[in-house]
Protein backbone atom coordinates (compact mmCIF):
# COMPACT_ATOMS: atom_id res chain seq x y z
CA UNK A 1 0.00 0.00 0.00
CA UNK A 2 1.17 3.85 -0.79
CA UNK A 3 2.81 5.39 2.04
CA UNK A 4 2.60 8.99 0.31
CA UNK A 5 -0.79 10.09 -2.33
CA UNK A 6 -0.63 12.87 -4.17
CA UNK A 7 -4.36 14.08 -4.71
CA UNK A 8 -5.78 15.74 -7.32
CA UNK A 9 -7.57 18.44 -5.31
CA UNK A 10 -10.64 20.84 -6.44
CA UNK A 11 -11.95 22.15 -2.60
CA UNK A 12 -15.12 20.29 -3.37
CA UNK A 13 -16.55 18.14 -1.06
CA UNK A 14 -15.66 14.59 -2.58
CA UNK A 15 -11.84 15.50 -2.90
CA UNK A 16 -12.17 17.11 0.30
CA UNK A 17 -13.23 14.19 2.20
CA UNK A 18 -10.95 11.90 0.46
CA UNK A 19 -7.90 13.85 1.58
CA UNK A 20 -9.16 12.31 5.30
CA UNK A 21 -11.01 9.06 4.03
CA UNK A 22 -7.60 8.26 2.26
CA UNK A 23 -5.33 8.50 5.35
CA UNK A 24 -7.84 6.56 7.64
CA UNK A 25 -8.25 3.53 5.75
CA UNK A 26 -5.03 3.46 3.84
CA UNK A 27 -3.09 4.87 6.25
CA UNK A 28 -1.38 7.22 3.69
CA UNK A 29 0.17 10.37 4.22
CA UNK A 30 -1.75 12.98 1.65
CA UNK A 31 0.08 15.97 -0.16
CA UNK A 32 -2.83 18.10 -2.13
CA UNK A 33 -2.28 19.69 -5.58
CA UNK A 34 -4.64 21.91 -6.80
CA UNK A 35 -4.50 22.83 -10.69
CA UNK A 36 -5.79 26.49 -11.76
CA UNK A 37 -6.53 25.70 -15.22
CA UNK A 38 -8.98 28.94 -15.80
CA UNK A 39 -12.03 27.66 -13.35
CA UNK A 40 -11.81 30.49 -11.20
CA UNK A 41 -12.50 30.87 -7.42
CA UNK A 42 -9.92 31.54 -5.02
CA UNK A 43 -7.11 29.56 -4.98
CA UNK A 44 -5.42 30.93 -1.43
CA UNK A 45 -8.83 29.07 0.00
CA UNK A 46 -8.76 26.24 -1.77
CA UNK A 47 -4.88 25.71 -0.32
CA UNK A 48 -6.09 26.38 3.12
CA UNK A 49 -9.30 23.74 2.99
CA UNK A 50 -6.87 20.76 1.82
CA UNK A 51 -4.37 21.92 5.07
CA UNK A 52 -7.34 21.59 6.98
CA UNK A 53 -9.03 18.61 5.67
CA UNK A 54 -5.57 16.98 6.70
CA UNK A 55 -3.39 17.19 4.00
CA UNK A 56 0.17 17.00 4.87
CA UNK A 57 1.04 19.53 1.95
CA UNK A 58 -1.09 21.63 -0.31
CA UNK A 59 0.29 22.63 -3.55
CA UNK A 60 -1.56 25.12 -5.73
CA UNK A 61 -0.09 25.55 -9.70
CA UNK A 62 -1.17 27.93 -11.41
CA UNK A 63 -1.37 26.09 -14.78
CA UNK A 64 -3.08 28.28 -17.13
CA UNK A 65 -0.94 29.44 -19.55
CA UNK A 66 0.42 25.81 -19.87
CA UNK A 67 -3.23 24.19 -20.26
CA UNK A 68 -3.76 27.25 -23.05
CA UNK A 69 -0.23 26.40 -25.05
CA UNK A 70 0.19 22.51 -24.91
CA UNK A 71 -2.83 21.29 -24.53
CA UNK A 72 -5.79 23.83 -25.90
CA UNK A 73 -3.75 25.13 -28.78
CA UNK A 74 -2.91 21.48 -30.63
CA UNK A 75 -6.71 21.04 -30.31
CA UNK A 76 -7.85 23.90 -31.88
CA UNK A 77 -4.79 23.59 -34.85
CA UNK A 78 -6.57 19.39 -34.62
CA UNK A 79 -9.94 21.37 -35.06
CA UNK A 80 -10.81 18.28 -32.21
CA UNK A 81 -14.72 17.97 -31.42
CA UNK A 82 -15.82 14.89 -30.36
CA UNK A 83 -18.80 13.32 -31.95
CA UNK A 84 -18.57 16.14 -33.93
CA UNK A 85 -19.52 18.65 -31.44
CA UNK A 86 -17.61 18.72 -27.68
CA UNK A 87 -14.58 20.73 -27.69
CA UNK A 88 -13.52 18.13 -24.64
CA UNK A 89 -13.41 20.77 -22.01
CA UNK A 90 -12.38 18.24 -19.47
CA UNK A 91 -11.14 15.74 -21.72
CA UNK A 92 -8.17 18.28 -22.36
CA UNK A 93 -7.13 19.35 -18.74
CA UNK A 94 -7.10 15.68 -17.22
CA UNK A 95 -3.89 14.80 -18.49
CA UNK A 96 -2.01 18.63 -17.78
CA UNK A 97 -3.31 18.02 -14.18
CA UNK A 98 -1.67 14.12 -14.61
CA UNK A 99 1.12 15.59 -15.42
CA UNK A 100 1.61 17.73 -12.42
CA UNK A 101 0.12 15.04 -10.20
CA UNK A 102 3.59 13.07 -11.54
CA UNK A 103 5.40 15.82 -11.34
CA UNK A 104 4.42 16.79 -7.67
CA UNK A 105 4.58 12.61 -6.65
CA UNK A 106 9.13 13.18 -7.75
CA UNK A 107 8.93 16.24 -6.06
CA UNK A 108 7.49 15.11 -2.38
CA UNK A 109 8.39 11.55 -2.60
CA UNK A 110 4.78 9.89 -2.91
CA UNK A 111 4.71 6.54 -4.12
CA UNK A 112 1.02 7.05 -5.49
CA UNK A 113 -0.98 9.37 -7.58
CA UNK A 114 -4.88 9.52 -6.30
CA UNK A 115 -7.93 11.32 -8.14
CA UNK A 116 -11.36 11.99 -7.03
CA UNK A 117 -13.77 10.51 -9.69
CA UNK A 118 -16.60 7.65 -9.39
CA UNK A 119 -16.47 4.82 -11.62
CA UNK A 120 -19.01 5.76 -14.47
CA UNK A 121 -17.01 8.77 -15.97
CA UNK A 122 -14.44 9.34 -18.41
CA UNK A 123 -12.48 11.53 -15.89
CA UNK A 124 -10.99 8.23 -14.27
CA UNK A 125 -10.22 6.85 -17.81
CA UNK A 126 -7.75 10.36 -18.58
CA UNK A 127 -6.30 10.61 -15.14
CA UNK A 128 -5.06 6.39 -14.82
CA UNK A 129 -4.00 5.95 -18.42
CA UNK A 130 -2.40 9.69 -18.59
CA UNK A 131 -0.40 8.98 -15.18
CA UNK A 132 0.72 5.36 -16.27
CA UNK A 133 1.83 6.61 -19.47
CA UNK A 134 4.33 9.05 -17.71
CA UNK A 135 4.86 7.11 -14.45
CA UNK A 136 4.27 3.43 -15.15
CA UNK A 137 6.00 3.01 -11.66
CA UNK A 138 3.45 4.97 -9.72
CA UNK A 139 0.01 3.41 -7.91
CA UNK A 140 -3.06 5.24 -9.01
CA UNK A 141 -6.31 5.15 -6.35
CA UNK A 142 -9.23 6.34 -6.61
CA UNK A 143 -10.93 6.59 -3.29
CA UNK A 144 -14.18 7.80 -4.53
CA UNK A 145 -14.65 4.77 -6.63
CA UNK A 146 -14.00 2.33 -4.01
CA UNK A 147 -16.01 4.16 -0.58
CA UNK A 148 -19.54 3.93 -1.25
CA UNK A 149 -20.60 7.07 0.06
CA UNK A 150 -23.94 8.48 -0.84
CA UNK A 151 -23.68 12.76 -1.01
CA UNK A 152 -25.08 12.60 2.39
CA UNK A 153 -23.22 10.10 4.04
CA UNK A 154 -19.76 12.24 2.40
CA UNK A 155 -21.24 15.44 4.11
CA UNK A 156 -21.20 13.84 7.16
CA UNK A 157 -18.00 12.33 7.12
CA UNK A 158 -16.82 15.66 6.42
CA UNK A 159 -18.85 16.99 9.62
CA UNK A 160 -17.57 14.08 11.76
CA UNK A 161 -13.92 15.01 10.79
CA UNK A 162 -14.25 18.54 11.10
CA UNK A 163 -13.64 18.47 7.10
CA UNK A 164 -14.24 22.54 6.18
CA UNK A 165 -16.78 21.98 3.37
CA UNK A 166 -18.82 24.81 1.74
CA UNK A 167 -22.05 23.00 1.44
CA UNK A 168 -23.86 24.60 -1.42
CA UNK A 169 -27.43 25.12 -2.19
CA UNK A 170 -29.37 22.05 -2.86
CA UNK A 171 -28.12 22.34 -6.59
CA UNK A 172 -27.55 18.66 -7.97
CA UNK A 173 -25.47 19.52 -11.04
CA UNK A 174 -21.62 18.41 -11.22
CA UNK A 175 -19.77 20.60 -12.65
CA UNK A 176 -16.51 21.06 -14.75
CA UNK A 177 -14.74 24.25 -15.92
CA UNK A 178 -11.78 25.54 -17.32
CA UNK A 179 -10.47 27.95 -20.33
CA UNK A 180 -11.94 25.93 -22.37
CA UNK A 181 -15.37 26.33 -21.40
CA UNK A 182 -18.01 24.74 -18.79
CA UNK A 183 -19.75 21.61 -18.96
CA UNK A 184 -22.58 20.97 -16.80
CA UNK A 185 -24.33 17.66 -15.73
CA UNK A 186 -27.16 15.81 -13.56
CA UNK A 187 -30.22 16.99 -12.09
CA UNK A 188 -33.02 17.40 -14.58
CA UNK A 189 -30.76 17.01 -17.44
CA UNK A 190 -30.81 13.92 -16.57
CA UNK A 191 -33.50 13.21 -18.91
CA UNK A 192 -32.40 13.94 -22.07
CA UNK A 193 -35.87 14.80 -23.01
CA UNK A 194 -35.99 18.03 -20.77
CA UNK A 195 -34.45 20.96 -21.55
CA UNK A 196 -31.42 22.43 -19.39
CA UNK A 197 -32.76 25.06 -16.90
CA UNK A 198 -31.49 28.67 -17.60
CA UNK A 199 -29.67 29.25 -14.46
CA UNK A 200 -27.13 26.45 -15.17
CA UNK A 201 -25.12 28.80 -17.65
CA UNK A 202 -22.80 31.19 -16.40
CA UNK A 203 -20.66 32.24 -19.93
CA UNK A 204 -23.70 32.39 -22.23
CA UNK A 205 -26.96 34.66 -21.53
CA UNK A 206 -30.19 33.69 -23.46
CA UNK A 207 -30.38 35.11 -27.13
CA UNK A 208 -33.31 37.39 -25.92
CA UNK A 209 -30.91 39.74 -23.72
CA UNK A 210 -28.14 39.80 -26.28
CA UNK A 211 -27.14 43.23 -27.99
CA UNK A 212 -29.57 43.82 -30.85
CA UNK A 213 -26.73 45.53 -32.77
CA UNK A 214 -24.31 42.81 -34.94
CA UNK A 215 -20.50 43.24 -33.93
CA UNK A 216 -17.50 41.98 -35.38
CA UNK A 217 -14.17 40.74 -34.47
CA UNK A 218 -11.17 39.93 -36.30
CA UNK A 219 -9.34 36.93 -34.64
CA UNK A 220 -5.42 36.46 -35.96
CA UNK A 221 -3.75 33.19 -35.99
CA UNK A 222 -0.14 32.11 -36.57
CA UNK A 223 0.59 28.21 -37.69
CA UNK A 224 -2.90 27.65 -36.62
CA UNK A 225 -2.48 29.46 -32.87
CA UNK A 226 -4.86 32.12 -31.85
CA UNK A 227 -2.24 34.79 -31.19
CA UNK A 228 -4.98 38.42 -31.25
CA UNK A 229 -7.99 39.40 -31.31
CA UNK A 230 -8.55 42.43 -33.39
CA UNK A 231 -5.43 43.56 -34.10
CA UNK A 232 -4.28 43.33 -30.45
CA UNK A 233 -1.75 39.81 -29.37
CA UNK A 234 -2.68 37.72 -26.13
CA UNK A 235 -1.66 34.96 -25.21
CA UNK A 236 -4.21 31.84 -25.89
CA UNK A 237 -4.88 31.45 -22.16
CA UNK A 238 -6.04 35.87 -22.19
CA UNK A 239 -7.95 35.44 -25.34
CA UNK A 240 -10.33 32.36 -24.02
CA UNK A 241 -11.73 34.19 -21.39
CA UNK A 242 -11.79 37.61 -23.39
CA UNK A 243 -13.29 35.70 -26.15
CA UNK A 244 -16.28 34.10 -23.63
CA UNK A 245 -16.94 37.35 -22.76
CA UNK A 246 -17.42 39.14 -26.25
CA UNK A 247 -19.51 35.55 -27.48
CA UNK A 248 -21.38 34.57 -24.62
CA UNK A 249 -23.13 37.63 -24.35
CA UNK A 250 -24.24 37.12 -27.83
CA UNK A 251 -26.18 33.85 -26.75
CA UNK A 252 -23.77 31.70 -28.87
CA UNK A 253 -21.56 28.83 -27.75
CA UNK A 254 -24.24 26.17 -25.92
CA UNK A 255 -24.27 22.75 -26.67
CA UNK A 256 -26.92 20.30 -25.63
CA UNK A 257 -26.03 16.73 -26.67
CA UNK A 258 -26.14 12.87 -25.67
CA UNK A 259 -22.54 11.50 -26.04
CA UNK A 260 -20.90 8.42 -25.75
CA UNK A 261 -18.68 8.06 -22.63
CA UNK A 262 -15.88 5.71 -22.78
CA UNK A 263 -17.12 3.10 -20.33
CA UNK A 264 -20.52 2.33 -22.29
CA UNK A 265 -22.96 4.83 -21.36
CA UNK A 266 -24.86 7.33 -22.83
CA UNK A 267 -25.04 10.53 -21.26
CA UNK A 268 -26.99 14.36 -21.39
CA UNK A 269 -24.30 16.90 -21.45
CA UNK A 270 -24.76 20.28 -21.51
CA UNK A 271 -21.72 22.44 -22.59
CA UNK A 272 -20.88 26.79 -22.88
CA UNK A 273 -17.80 26.93 -24.57
CA UNK A 274 -18.38 30.39 -26.72
CA UNK A 275 -14.86 31.43 -27.16
CA UNK A 276 -13.35 28.01 -28.06
CA UNK A 277 -16.36 27.59 -30.25
CA UNK A 278 -15.56 30.53 -32.04
CA UNK A 279 -12.00 29.86 -31.92
CA UNK A 280 -12.49 26.16 -33.76
CA UNK A 281 -14.54 27.74 -35.88
CA UNK A 282 -12.19 30.84 -37.09
CA UNK A 283 -9.46 27.87 -37.13
CA UNK A 284 -11.69 26.16 -39.41
CA UNK A 285 -12.51 28.45 -41.86
CA UNK A 286 -9.04 29.78 -42.09
CA UNK A 287 -7.41 26.80 -43.19
CA UNK A 288 -10.15 26.72 -45.79
CA UNK A 289 -7.82 29.24 -47.82
CA UNK A 290 -4.43 27.89 -46.43
CA UNK A 291 -4.84 23.94 -46.92
CA UNK A 292 -4.29 22.42 -50.03
CA UNK A 293 -7.64 20.01 -51.03
CA UNK A 294 -5.98 16.96 -50.33
CA UNK A 295 -3.98 17.54 -47.24
CA UNK A 296 -7.38 19.48 -45.83
CA UNK A 297 -9.19 16.50 -47.01
CA UNK A 298 -7.18 14.14 -45.30
CA UNK A 299 -6.85 16.03 -42.16
CA UNK A 300 -10.86 16.36 -41.75
CA UNK A 301 -10.11 12.39 -42.52
CA UNK A 302 -7.94 12.27 -38.99
CA UNK A 303 -9.70 14.98 -37.17
CA UNK A 304 -12.59 12.73 -35.74
CA UNK A 305 -9.95 9.93 -33.86
CA UNK A 306 -7.51 12.86 -33.00
CA UNK A 307 -10.59 14.23 -30.90
CA UNK A 308 -11.71 10.34 -29.94
CA UNK A 309 -7.79 10.12 -28.70
CA UNK A 310 -7.99 12.58 -26.45
CA UNK A 311 -11.72 12.14 -25.21
CA UNK A 312 -10.77 8.39 -24.44
CA UNK A 313 -7.59 9.51 -22.24
CA UNK A 314 -5.26 8.90 -24.77
CA UNK A 315 -3.53 12.38 -24.88
CA UNK A 316 -0.12 10.66 -24.00
CA UNK A 317 -0.16 8.09 -26.85
CA UNK A 318 1.87 6.69 -29.76
CA UNK A 319 -0.97 7.64 -32.19
CA UNK A 320 -1.80 11.14 -30.58
CA UNK A 321 1.88 11.71 -30.95
CA UNK A 322 2.21 10.34 -34.93
CA UNK A 323 -1.27 12.73 -35.05
CA UNK A 324 0.64 15.79 -33.49
CA UNK A 325 3.33 15.82 -35.54
CA UNK A 326 0.96 15.07 -39.05
CA UNK A 327 -1.22 18.53 -37.52
CA UNK A 328 2.04 20.29 -36.79
CA UNK A 329 2.73 20.11 -40.72
CA UNK A 330 -0.02 20.78 -41.92
CA UNK A 331 -0.38 24.26 -39.76
CA UNK A 332 3.10 25.44 -41.51
CA UNK A 333 1.07 28.54 -43.47
CA UNK A 334 -2.29 28.35 -41.10
CA UNK A 335 -1.26 31.88 -40.49
CA UNK A 336 -3.88 35.37 -41.38
CA UNK A 337 -6.63 36.17 -39.82
CA UNK A 338 -10.49 35.64 -39.72
CA UNK A 339 -13.64 37.89 -39.08
CA UNK A 340 -16.11 36.34 -37.11
CA UNK A 341 -19.33 37.91 -37.02
CA UNK A 342 -21.85 38.14 -34.09
CA UNK A 343 -25.67 38.14 -33.85
CA UNK A 344 -27.68 37.38 -31.47
CA UNK A 345 -27.38 33.31 -31.32
CA UNK A 346 -25.17 33.58 -33.91
CA UNK A 347 -21.40 33.30 -34.72
CA UNK A 348 -19.93 33.00 -38.03
CA UNK A 349 -16.98 33.95 -40.35
CA UNK A 350 -17.95 36.54 -42.66
CA UNK A 351 -14.52 36.77 -44.20
CA UNK A 352 -10.88 35.61 -44.28
CA UNK A 353 -7.39 36.60 -45.44
CA UNK A 354 -4.09 35.11 -45.16
CA UNK A 355 -0.24 35.89 -46.63
CA UNK A 356 -0.14 32.59 -48.10
CA UNK A 357 -3.80 31.94 -48.68
CA UNK A 358 -4.09 29.27 -51.90
CA UNK A 359 -6.92 31.55 -53.06
CA UNK A 360 -6.16 32.88 -56.45
CA UNK A 361 -7.97 36.14 -57.55
CA UNK A 362 -6.86 35.65 -61.22
CA UNK A 363 -8.11 32.09 -61.44
CA UNK A 364 -11.64 32.20 -59.66
CA UNK A 365 -12.70 35.48 -60.85
CA UNK A 366 -14.98 35.88 -63.61
CA UNK A 367 -13.94 39.50 -64.52
CA UNK A 368 -11.54 40.73 -67.27
CA UNK A 369 -8.86 39.64 -65.20
CA UNK A 370 -9.53 35.91 -65.64
CA UNK A 371 -6.23 33.65 -65.90
CA UNK A 372 -7.60 30.05 -65.84
CA UNK A 373 -7.10 28.35 -69.24
CA UNK A 374 -10.99 27.33 -70.14
CA UNK A 375 -9.74 25.57 -73.13
CA UNK A 376 -7.88 23.11 -70.25
CA UNK A 377 -11.23 22.26 -68.75
CA UNK A 378 -12.85 20.59 -72.08
CA UNK A 379 -10.13 17.35 -72.37
CA UNK A 380 -10.05 16.89 -68.66
CA UNK A 381 -14.03 17.07 -68.23
CA UNK A 382 -13.83 14.59 -71.00
CA UNK A 383 -11.13 12.24 -69.85
CA UNK A 384 -13.06 12.93 -66.46
CA UNK A 385 -16.16 11.50 -67.36
CA UNK A 386 -14.35 9.04 -70.02
CA UNK A 387 -15.02 5.81 -68.05
CA UNK A 388 -18.62 6.40 -67.07
CA UNK A 389 -19.58 7.34 -70.82
CA UNK A 390 -18.18 4.09 -71.95
CA UNK A 391 -20.06 1.92 -68.98
CA UNK A 392 -23.56 3.84 -70.35
CA UNK A 393 -22.25 2.83 -73.98
CA UNK A 394 -21.38 -0.49 -73.03
CA UNK A 395 -23.74 -1.88 -70.09
CA UNK A 396 -26.43 0.73 -69.42
CA UNK A 397 -27.66 0.69 -72.57
CA UNK A 398 -28.80 3.71 -73.90
CA UNK A 399 -31.93 4.59 -73.31
CA UNK A 400 -31.41 3.36 -69.59
N1 LIG B 1 -18.80 14.33 -20.39
C1 LIG B 1 -17.72 15.26 -20.42
C2 LIG B 1 -16.42 14.52 -20.63
O1 LIG B 1 -16.37 13.36 -20.41
C3 LIG B 1 -17.70 16.15 -19.23
C4 LIG B 1 -17.21 15.55 -17.96
C5 LIG B 1 -17.40 16.49 -16.85
N2 LIG B 1 -16.71 16.07 -15.69
C6 LIG B 1 -17.16 16.25 -14.46
N3 LIG B 1 -16.41 15.82 -13.49
N4 LIG B 1 -18.31 16.83 -14.22
O2 LIG B 1 -15.46 15.10 -21.06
Amino acid sequence: MAKRVVLAYSGGLDTSVAVRWIQEEWGAEVVALAADVGQGGDFDAVRERALAAGAVEAVVVDARREYADEFVAPAIRANALYEGKYPLVSALSRPLIARHLVRAAREHGADAVAHGCTGKGNDQVRFEVASRALAPDLEVLAPVRVWGLTREQAIEYAHRFDIPITVTRAKPYSIDANLVGRAIECGEMEDPWAAPPEDVYELTRPVAAAPAEPRELVVGFERGVPVSVDGERRSLHELLPRLDEVVGAYGWGRLDMVENRRVGIKSRETYECPGALALLRAHADLESITLERDLMREKARLEPRYAELVYDGLWFSPLKEALDAFVESSQEHVSGEVRLRLEPGRCFPNGRRAPASLYDYELATYEADDAFRHDDAAGFVRLWGLSVETWARRQRGVDG
